[in-house]
C-alpha cells in the first residue's frame, strides 16, 4: 500500500476521473492530496465523502509522497516532475513529454506491463488516448499475424483537449444554433458541426504531433520498430470518446473470423459486431466505460493480408484515467 499519494491536475478533464476510479476501485493507500495550478489552490474537492482543499503545485507538495498521478499540459509535467522524483516520487504521467524518453516506460498494463520493470526516472508514462485504443486492438493481432502496416484515421472527441474543448463544443454549438458568434477557446475553426483536420501542430512530411505519436508511440510500446503506421487526426463534434477507423496488414493473414477470436480474447476488449442488427461501437455508448470496443470487422477488399475494423474507446477513461490507475495497481502488486 502506498503511504501518501498525489493526484496533480486533479481538476482537469482526467484528473477528475482519476479521482472518481480511485474511489471506485478502492484505491489502497493512507492519505491522498490533490495538486493543481495557483487557479485552483484553495478550491474544496470531495473524495469518498470527504473534504479536501487543492493545494498549488510546487516542488514542497512531494514532500513525504510516495506515489503521483499527474495529469497536466506537457511543459507543467516538463518542470515538475523532475523535482517530484528528486524527492523519491514516483510519478505516473498523462502528459506527452516523457512518453519517448528511451528511460521512461510507456506502458499499457494489458499490452506491455513487464516494462514497468524498468523504471530508471522515477517516471511511467501514458500514452496519448488516440494511441491507447489503437494499440489494444492491434496487440492480439501482431501477436498472431506480425503487424506490418496500419492505416488509422481518428475521429476524436472535444473532451481529447480537456474541459477548454468540451467547453467550446456546448458554447459553439449553442450559439450556432441562435445565430450568434463565439470566439472558440482551443480550436483553430469552429468545432460545432464541422470536423477539423488538424489535431497538434503540423511536423514532418505533413503530419500534426498528434499523428505522429500514433506512430511512434505504437512502435515503443509493442517494442517493434518496422510497425508502418500512416496516421490521419481529426476533431469531431463529439463530447466524448474517440473513433478510429483502422485498417492493418498483417504477414500472415487473419481471416475475419479469426479476429473476432482473437479479439475475444483480448483483456479489455469488447467486440460489437452484428452489422445486419445495426449493432456496431457509437461514442454515445462507449463513454464512461474502461474497455476498448470493436466492430466492423472485415477483410480488405483491396489487398490480400488486410483486415479492416472500427474502433472505440473513452478517451478519458481508457485512453488515459484507467490506463494511469491500471498502472498504478500493477506497480502495486
Ligand atoms: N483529455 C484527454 O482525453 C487526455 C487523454 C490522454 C492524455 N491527456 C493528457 O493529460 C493532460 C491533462 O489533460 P486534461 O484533458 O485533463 O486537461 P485539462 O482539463 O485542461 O486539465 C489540466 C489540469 O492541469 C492543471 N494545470 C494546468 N496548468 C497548470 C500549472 N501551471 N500548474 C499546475 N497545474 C496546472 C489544471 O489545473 P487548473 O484547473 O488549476 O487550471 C488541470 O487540473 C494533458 O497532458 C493531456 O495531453 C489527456
Amino acid at each position: 500500500m502506498y503511504k501518501s499519494i498525489a493526484v496533480v491536475g486533479a481538476t482537469g478533464a482526467v484528473g477528475t476521473i482519476i479521482l472518481d476510479l480511485l474511489a471506485k476501485r478502492n484505491f489502497p493507500f493512507q492519505k491522498i492530496k490533490f495538486i493543481a495550478s495557483k487557479r485552483s489552490a484553495g478550491n474544496k474537492i470531495i473524495f469518498k465523502d470527504k473534504e479536501y482543499i487543492v493545494e498549488e503545485l510546487q516542488p514542497s507538495a512531494f514532500d513525504g509522497v510516495d506515489l503521483a498521478i499527474a495529469s497536466t499540459p506537457d511543459d507543467v509535467a516538463r518542470d515538475f516532475i523532475p523535482e517530484a522524483t528528486k524527492r523519491g516520487v514516483l510519478v505516473i504521467d498523462e502528459s506527452g513529454y516523457w512518453r519517448m524518453d528511451p528511460d521512461v516506460p510507456l506502458v499499457i498494463p494489458e499490452v506491455n506491463g513487464d516494462a514497468i520493470k524498468n523504471v530508471k526516472k522515477g517516471i511511467i508514462s501514458s500514452p496519448n488516448c488516440s494511441t491507447t485504443q489503437l494499440v489494444v486492438a492491434l496487440k492480439p493481432l501482431h501477436d498472431y499475424g506480425q503487424v506490418k502496416r496500419v492505416v488509422v484515421s481518428t475521429y476524436q472527441a472535444v473532451s481529447g483537449a480537456g474541459l477548454v474543448g468540451t467547453r467550446d463544443l456546448e458554447n459553439g454549438s449553442r450559439a450556432e444554433l441562435n445565430g450568434q458568434s463565439y470566439n472558440y477557446e482551443c480550436f483553430p475553426y469552429p468545432i460545432a458541426f464541422n470536423c477539423i483536420p488538424q489535431i497538434g501542430s503540423f511536423k514532418d512530411f505533413g503530419y500534426t504531433s498528434e499523428e505522429l505519436k500514433l506512430l511512434h508511440e505504437t512502435r515503443k510500446i509493442l517494442g517493434d520498430n518496422s510497425i508502418n503506421v500512416c496516421p490521419t487526426a481529426v476533431r469531431v463534434p463529439v463530447a466524448n470518446c474517440h473513433s478510429e477507423s483502422i485498417l492493418v496488414e498483417t504477414e500472415r493473414k487473419i481471416t475475419v473470423k479469426l479476429a473476432r477470436e482473437l479479439f475475444a480474447k483480448m483483456s479489455g476488449v469488447i467486440v460489437i459486431d452484428e452489422p445486419a442488427e445495426k449493432k456496431y461501437p457509437l461514442p454515445n455508448i462507449c463513454t464512461g466505460r474502461d474497455e476498448v470496443f470493436i466492430g466492423r470487422i472485415r477483410e480488405d477488399i483491396s489487398s490480400d493480408n488486410g483486415l479492416a475494423f472500427w474502433c472505440v474507446s473513452d478517451n478519458l477513461r481508457k485512453g488515459a484515467a484507467t490506463n494511469a490507475v491500471q498502472i498504478a495497481e500493477l506497480v502495486n502488486k
